[in-house]
């Protein structure tokens, strides 16, 4: 499988995107990660279609988008309008799954779904054949800079286990250390917020992910 990295600029510094965004691009980041917040399904607010349309227009990585949402189904448009590549959101909701897959789709863009720490992994089987990936989150969703769950690391492996091909991707609490965990357990998608955008060289710590993912 392949190994993808998809730092979270949720770690970001805000006042200065395009700039961070062009570290991602230095260090081969394949995807960045826009994590979309509505105070309703997490307890937390952060970016929304607004801000990542302004970011397509300045960066030519793909876009992996978390939708952590009461109602994904309702805004689909506005985030594939924006210039999403992926869209991912969770099984949680409370949107149709299907539908809110089907429109993804229809639209030429990808699908993932999302399970929280304590959602089982088969909650996503019944939708498997029209996804591109699931991400499996190693915290709660709502914060960066938590600590990482290996609690989850059987989900990935039952999921790669029933699935060889699939991006499996992981987000929450991943470093340098955590993603050899994550990595062998069967994961390729490595979402990394903190230890990317806090690190004194983020294009370097990048690089280093890519290398440890491998072990
Ligand atoms: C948390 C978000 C993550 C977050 C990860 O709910 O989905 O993408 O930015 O941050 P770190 O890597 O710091 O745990
Ligand atoms: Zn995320």
């Amino acid at each position: 499988m392949d190994i993808k990295i998809s730092p979270s600029v949720l770690a970001s510094d805000f006042a200065n995107l395009e700039s961070e965004l062009k570290k991602c691009a230095v260090g081969g980041a394949e995807l960045i990660h826009l994590d979309v917040m509505d105070g309703h399904f997490v307890p937390n607010i952060s970016i929304g279609a607004p801000v990542i349309a302004a970011l397509d227009k300045v960066c030519d990585t793909p876009f992996d988008v978390h939708l952590m949402i009461s109602d994904p189904l309702f805004y689909i448009d506005d985030f594939i309008k924006a210039g999403a590549d992926i869209i991912t959101f969770h099984v949680e909701c409370e949107s149709d799954i299907e539908k809110t897959i089907d429109k993804i789709v229809d639209a030429g863009c990808k699908a993932a779904l999302a399970v929280k720490p304590n959602t089982p992994i088969e909650a996503v089987y019944p939708y498997l054949d029209k996804l591109s990936m699931v991400l499996v989150m190693t915290v709660e969703p709502g914060f960066g800079g938590q600590s990482f769950m290996e609690s989850t690391m059987p989900k990935i492996k039952e999921l790669r286990a029933k699935c060889p091909e699939l991006d499996i991707q992981v987000d929450g609490g991943i470093n340098a250390d955590t993603i050899k965990i994550a990595g062998r357990a069967g994961a390729n998608v490595f979402v990394a917020g903190s230890a990317v955008f806090k690190s004194d060289d983020p294009a370097a710590t990048i690089k280093l992910l890519k290398e440890n993912a491998e072990c």
